[in-house]
């Protein structure tokens, strides 16, 4: 594993950015597997802007998001569609059609699952996961207890997370009960994880990463067994390292 500490938020996005840029002149035909989030946000602006300040080509890329909230749609400004078209994929010359996001509004939403696994099997799998954690150790919106082996899931959202994302829903009751979400399994699947994460908040789910123990209670903690792991966080969610 290796770990990558950023003294300035400002930094820690440039160096996010530039990893993205290094995995498109690397592979030209990369897929990116995506997370959204506050801790990406910026970090996809900036590649944004080197894709229009460089002209990085993403021509040949495909893309294929972590998560999506149940029930939401993808003209809803609260959707993980939205806000990375918003942010990254309108703004770069990937090809829409080689974008994915797992569709909320899919009824029954189990149908979804099968599609979500085609797609990346069709993209040749991920290369590249950017991979964002929640203050109890979730990734994409595998919760604490999750199996090891979970694959693709409606997966019920947390209390916790649910308080933590009312921002974002106007009041944490208006936040969805469920996520349609890689498993803990496809995550490891992925050739390179970056796992990023911004603030104190995040310090004790990045300890658990490195030091361990490890446990389906912070479900992050497993990713520490990736082959191919880089840490990207700043000094605040280094602190307890
Ligand atoms: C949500 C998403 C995750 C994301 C995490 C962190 O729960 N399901 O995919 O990584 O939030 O979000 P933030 O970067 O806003 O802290």
């Amino acid at each position: 594993m290796k770990i990558i500490v950023m003294e300035t938020t400002e930094a820690f996005d440039r160096q996010g950015a530039l990893i993205i840029m290094r995995q498109a002149l690397k592979k030209p035909d990369s897929t990116f597997g995506l997370a959204t989030g506050d801790t990406t946000r910026n970090m996809y602006a900036l590649a944004a802007e080197l894709h229009r300040e460089l002209g990085v080509d993403y021509s040949l890329c495909k893309s294929c998001n972590l998560d999506e909230y149940a029930g939401v749609s993808a003209e809803d400004k609260r959707s993980c569609r939205y806000r990375i078209n918003e942010v990254l994929l309108d703004k770069i010359n990937i090809k829409p059609e080689n974008t994915y996001v797992p569709n909320g509004l899919r009824e029954p939403p189990e149908e979804e699952l099968a599609l979500f696994k085609e797609k990346i099997e069709k993209f040749g799998g991920i290369d590249l996961l950017i991979l964002g954690i929640g203050t109890n150790g979730h990734i994409g919106f595998n919760e604490p207890g999750t199996p090891l082996d979970s694959s693709f899931r409606i997966a019920p959202i947390s209390e916790k997370t649910r308080k933590e994302k009312a921002a974002l829903f106007g009041g944490s009751e208006l936040v969805p009960k469920f996520g349609i979400s890689m498993g803990i399994r496809d995550i490891m699947m992925a050739r390179e994880i970056l796992l990023v994460a911004k603030g104190r908040a995040k310090a004790e789910a990045i300890r658990s990463i490195v030091h361990g123990p490890m446990t389906v209670d912070m479900p992050a903690s497993v990713v520490r067994l990736h082959p191919d792991l880089v840490i990207l966080i700043d000094k605040d969610a280094a602190s307890l390292l």
